[in-house]
């Protein structure tokens, strides 16, 4: 499969959101407190990627966006792949991109979190050579300010 990989533009926006809304709802529905998953709407989702849109790189199979990620600063903050691409090797192409961000932006530490819970997505990091650290709380970003919880730390050295 041919991967490549270009910043956001208006023109993802919806595949993003969907891609987006799809994932958090397969890892996170079961394992969240039903008070945030009642707050991860697809228009807040929406609203989220818009304002970060200039945050956010694309994977591109065959013209259509197929992952996405997320980075601010030193944080992978969302890391997210359509469920036609899970178990493929796509993930794997879409952390090389963002540790090329990384690297290029001088990080030598990156971190990210995961929730609590999310054992495909451990499994994923760990084997892209992210390390757990700790459980730390979070606040997460949500549209009437923050919630926090507790979630995995990961973090690996960027070379
Ligand atoms: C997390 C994500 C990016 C990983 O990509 P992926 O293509 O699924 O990753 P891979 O298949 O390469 O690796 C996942 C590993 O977890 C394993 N796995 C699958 N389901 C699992 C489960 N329920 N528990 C534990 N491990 C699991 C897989 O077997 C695989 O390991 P293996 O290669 O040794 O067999 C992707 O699943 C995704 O987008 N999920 C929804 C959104 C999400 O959770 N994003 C991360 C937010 S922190």
């Amino acid at each position: 499969m041919v991967y490549t990989f270009e910043n956001a533009r208006e023109e993802h926006l919806n595949d993003i959101v969907r891609i987006w809304h799809e994932g958090w709802t397969d890892a996170h529905a079961a394992i969240a407190p039903a008070e945030l998953t009642k707050m991860r709407t697809i228009e807040s989702l929406e609203t989220r990627a818009n304002d970060r849109l200039n945050l956010i790189r694309v994977m591109m199979v065959d013209g259509q966006v197929a992952a996405f990620h997320m980075i601010k600063d030193d944080e992978l903050d969302q890391f997210f792949v359509d469920r036609a691409y899970r178990g493929k090797g796509a993930a794997k192409a879409l952390m090389a991109d963002a540790e090329a961000i990384f690297s290029g932006n001088n990080i030598k530490t990156a971190w990210l979190a995961c929730a609590i819970g999310n054992e495909r997505a451990a499994a994923f990091y760990r084997k892209a050579g992210w390390h757990f650290v700790r459980v730390m709380p979070l606040s997460a970003h949500v549209e009437s300010g923050s919630f926090i919880l507790d979630i995995w730390r990961f973090e690996k050295q960027i070379a």
